[in-house]
């Protein structure tokens, strides 16, 4: 499975992106970030399968990995088959029950983040990690900057607008 780069994105010019234009921005960073856990799963696999017993492979890691999937999963379904609609609607009269429920979801979500930082200890490897560990580490980087992107999207521009 291979990773989805995403384009740098300012705030300032997402700004000016009307509903639908932001939604389906926001919704390319929900591929990437399905694509990026899903590819961190099979690799963690693989690294837990050959380096499981080596003190310096976080044994916890898979469990998270598959987590975070689990919870991601569930948070984008709810954004992207009701609240999205909704806002494509425009009746938004209701959005912002849902909207204060989603920001929980987001602060869980950083949360899990840092546990993942701690985990690879700020996504070094250790020295004598092979390539596919390597590898592991630099998609959880990419995640965890995409992932921090897009919230910054979702909260400081396009829920702002219906809250
Ligand atoms: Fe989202
Ligand atoms: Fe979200």
């Amino acid at each position: 499975m291979t990773t989805i780069e995403l384009p740098p994105v300012e705030l300032s010019r997402a700004r000016t992106l009307d509903d639908e234009a932001l939604i389906r921005l926001i919704m390319q960073y929900h591929d990437a970030h399905v694509r990026d856990l899903m590819t961190a799963l099979e690799l963690v696999e693989r690294v837990a399968y050959r380096h499981g017993d080596s003190p310096d492979f976080p044994a916890a890691l898979p469990r998270h990995i598959d987590r975070m999937l689990t919870e991601l999963r569930s948070h984008q379904m709810r954004e992207e088959s009701v609240l999205f609609p909704v806002i494509l609607s425009g009746r938004t009269d209701t959005l912002r029950y849902s909207i204060a429920a989603l920001g929980t979801d987001h602060d869980d979500a950083q949360d899990q983040l840092e546990r993942l930082v701690r985990l690879t200890d700020d996504f070094t490897p250790p020295a004598h990690a092979c390539a596919t560990w390597r590898r592991l580490y630099d998609v959880c980087r990419k995640f965890d900057r995409d992932f921090r992107e897009h919230v910054q999207l979702e909260e400081r521009v396009l829920f702002q607008r219906f809250s």
